[in-house]
């Protein structure tokens, strides 16, 4: 499973490029206001969205979703095209309803990778895919947070598009933390896009730390018996 991150801080991007587990970036509006906010608050001069992807592509060398906010079929087919124009990583994301469909379709046949996002459902999984989208993103917290079990939609999402083999790739969104991660693994997601907070909690463990500190010690003692200069 690839991942990718979900945010449009650079700090992150780099950190998680540095560590080896970045494969590609995805944005959206609120995750770019937020950026924005924290750019603004630390005094310094805010990213337009156009340079924040571009800042990212210099980062990272995989897919980069920009997200399309227009609303009518005509207009989303323009912003995808202007979106796409920025880099050549650049996919674009497009909500799934009436006027994102046709969307996709269209985008998708100028061969602009389309990743098809606020997916809540295996039918609007099936119809993105349809269409040409070359991803969809199920989003699995927001379902969690109304009561349904949103790694189920990504095991469902998986298992069909496999079974008419169907070219689509999915992305798990929407992750929360590692067990989301892991269950959407053992489904068979191709990629889960993950705050950089989820990252940093799937590396920690009580027990690797309890380990190390254990470890640590009895070298010290070790070291100590052999007179010889302690190391950590
Ligand atoms: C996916 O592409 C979305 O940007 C993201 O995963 C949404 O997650 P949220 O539900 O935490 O906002």
């Amino acid at each position: 499973m690839r991942i990718f991150l979900d945010t449009g801080h650079l700090d992150e991007i780099e950190q998680a490029v540095a560590w080896g587990v970045c494969d590609g970036v995805t944005t959206n509006p609120s995750l770019h206001a937020r950026a924005v906010a924290r750019e603004g608050a630390q005094g310094g001069r805010a990213l337009e969205y156009r340079e924040r992807i571009l800042r990212i592509a210099e980062l990272v060398d995989g897919p980069i979703s920009a997200e399309c906010v227009s609303r009518t079929e005509d207009e989303l087919v323009a912003e995808a095209t202007e979106l796409a124009s920025w880099h050549e990583q650049v996919v674009v994301k497009i909500p799934i309803d009436a006027a994102g469909l046709g969307a996709i379709r269209r985008v998708s046949e100028q061969g602009i990778a389309v990743n098809t996002t606020l997916i809540f459902s295996l039918t609007q999984a099936l119809l993105a895919a349809r269409a040409g989208a070359a991803y969809v993103s199920p989003f699995v917290g927001r379902l969690d947070d109304i009561g349904h079990d949103g790694v189920e939609l990504v095991e469902q999402v998986v298992a069909v598009l496999d079974q008419y083999h169907l070219p689509t790739q999915v992305i798990a969104a929407s992750l929360r933390g590692p067990q989301h991660v892991a269950r959407c693994a053992l489904a068979g997601a191709h990629i889960a896009t993950l705050p950089f907070g989820v990252i940093e909690q799937m590396l920690k463990h009580p027990l690797t730390d309890k380990g190390i500190e254990a470890f640590l010690t009895d070298w010290r003692a070790a070291q100590a018996q052999l007179g010889a200069a302690p190391v950590g």
